[in-house]
């Protein structure tokens, strides 16, 4: 059974966003896969200081001096064989606490534990507002999987003027990402 976990980003616990990931969550678990939902913003993290020159210990041993929920979330990463990332779109990006996560994410695990190199990720960004930025929203997401060697699987506008179908759709997709991470399916590039 794999273990996948649903990190999600908005200040709305029923909104578009959480919509998406209840889908798709449900997806998930119709597929028997394990389950664990991390909602950021509900979570204790602050952004990086960039200590030291630019460079603190992220880049000497792997880890972040700021005493928060970071190291505990990081390790759920790294014991995950999926990691489905699921952001609002807030100017044309990610959140803004999505994105503090990720940059101390980013900064220790692509220089020193390459932890979550190789894993298999999806991708959703949920715009309520008019649309555009939603594909620069995944764009940056997968700029930073990159820089960890982390693969997307797929990448999935959610908009204003596509949730009548494609929040059903999620619910497949949930399904069909839970098999395709027990099938051993790798996709390289
Ligand atoms: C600061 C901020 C910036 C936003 N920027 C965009 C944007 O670039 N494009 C867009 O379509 N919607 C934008 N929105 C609208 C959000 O995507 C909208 O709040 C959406 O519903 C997020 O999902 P939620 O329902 O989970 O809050 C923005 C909202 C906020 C608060």
């Amino acid at each position: 059974m794999s273990k996948v976990v649903v990190l999600w980003s908005s200040p709305n616990a029923d909104g578009l966003t959480a919509s998406a990931k209840d889908q798709f969550m449900k997806g998930l678990k119709r597929a028997g896969a394990e389950v664990e939902e991390i909602h950021l913003n509900k979570r204790k993290l602050e952004h990086c200081k960039a200590c030291g020159n630019g460079w603190g210990t992220c880049n000497k041993n792997g880890t972040c001096l700021i005493k928060d929920d970071f190291a505990d979330i990081y390790k759920s990463l790294s014991e995950a064989d999926g990691i489905a990332w699921i952001s609002a779109v807030y100017w044309s990006d990610m959140t803004e606490c999505m994105k503090a996560f990720f940059d101390r994410l980013r900064r220790c695990d692509a220089t020193v534990n390459h932890a979550l190199a190789e894993k298999r990720c999806i991708l959703m960004a949920c715009a309520g507002g008019t649309g555009r930025g939603t594909l620069e929203c995944l764009m940056q997401l997968e700029r930073g999987l990159t820089h960890m060697g982390m693969r997307a699987y797929d990448r999935i506008p959610v908009v204003r003027y596509n949730k009548e179908y494609m929040l059903p759709a999620l619910e497949t997709a949930g399904e069909n990402y839970a098999k395709t991470l027990e099938t051993g399916f790798n996709m390289y590039y």
